[in-house]
């Protein structure tokens, strides 16, 4: 019987397939691999009190992780550490309310850390806020202003009191929780876009210049997530187009995995980075995708983004 013959498609789609699964596979194996590698380290989380922020501190306290748990609201705090308590037998938590607004409370935050645990193994600057509306009708840009005080500065000014004590021990992790809106602009909530833009950038530098060094910079680059942030937000945009809404809990999964893995940079689904790409090669076009996603008529969606 004559042999069937294989069409170039075929060989380049089993080629393909073996790549992916081979990938997967060295994948899982280095997972494993890491598997207990959290256990007995200092994570700071700044937004620990709900939110993306919760979901990292019990992915990291379910590991064996000791906490030091950020934000505003002591009594929320006070709550996440207990229950990341009863998620694993070895961790310690410390909580100090903190307005990431104040650099005076940053500096007690690094203090208090490092006369509790001597150390800080893993940064994670997820504290933030969304403040949506028509930018020519931010009066004195006070909404631009606040969402690059929270969303960058706090990040930026944390980071350069942490770091030294990082690279005394040539070791550490500074972990960005960035947005999606750091890779593209949305209209009507442009002081979070240039806030997240910058914490893009403020990233992907300091990753470079701490390249020698063993501190490593990671960039999450969230699209949608289920939290308080976007709650209010019943648009078809949010609640059913591509752009994947996931639930903190995966984000927190996804990025304990890539620091385990040593990634620089996460997307958490597959269509925000296929529009990142697109934005960078057909940006024209990608204006008119965005007037059809988010017509002017969106503004009072957004407007309804506001946390603080
Ligand atoms: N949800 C999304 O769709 C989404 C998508 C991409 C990226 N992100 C990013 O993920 C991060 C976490 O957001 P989330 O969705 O978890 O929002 P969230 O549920 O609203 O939580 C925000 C957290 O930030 C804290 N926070 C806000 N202002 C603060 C301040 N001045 N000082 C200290 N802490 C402050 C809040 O605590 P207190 O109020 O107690 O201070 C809370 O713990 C943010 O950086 C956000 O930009 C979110």
């Amino acid at each position: 019987m004559p042999r069937k013959k294989t069409t170039p498609l075929t060989t380049f789609a089993l080629i393909g397939a073996g790549i992916v699964v081979g990938w997967l596979a060295v994948r899982q194996a280095r997972l494993a691999a890491a598997k207990g590698e959290f256990a007995g380290k200092v994570v700071l989380i700044t937004g620990g009190s709900r939110g993306i922020g919760q979901a990292l501190a019990e992915a990291f306290a379910a590991q064996g992780a000791s906490l030091v748990l950020a934000a505003r609201s002591a009594e929320q705090l006070e709550h996440v550490a207990a229950t990341c308590r009863v998620l694993h037998p070895q961790v310690e938590t410390l909580c100090v309310p903190t307005d990431v607004g104040d650099p005076t409370q940053l500096e007690n935050l690094i203090d208090q850390t490092i006369a509790r645990f001597g150390r800080i193994d893993i940064l994670v600057n997820n504290a933030g806020i969304s403040q949506g509306g028509r930018f020519e009708e931010d009066e004195e840009l006070g909404r631009f202003q606040r969402q690059m005080e929270i969303n960058l500065m706090a990040a930026v000014r944390l980071t350069q009191l942490a770091l030294p004590h990082m690279l005394a021990r040539n070791t550490g992790w500074i972990v960005n929780i960035s947005s999606i809106m750091g890779r593209f602009g949305f209209p009507f909530v442009l002081g979070y876009v240039t806030s997240k833009h910058a914490l893009n950038g403020f990233s992907e530098g300091l990753r470079r210049e701490l390249y020698h060094t063993d501190v490593r910079v990671l960039s999450v680059i969230a699209g949608f997530v289920e939290t308080d942030m976007i709650a209010g937000d019943t648009s078809r945009l949010v609640r059913s187009s591509p752009l994947s809404l996931v639930t903190p809990e995966q984000v927190a999964r996804q990025t304990l995995n890539a620091v385990a893995l040593g990634q620089a940079q996460i997307f958490t689904g597959w269509f925000e980075s296929l529009m990142s790409g697109l934005n960078v090669w057909v940006p024209r076009l990608m204006d008119h995708v965005f007037f059809k996603l988010a017509p002017p008529e969106m503004v009072g969606t957004a407007s309804s983004h506001y946390t603080e």
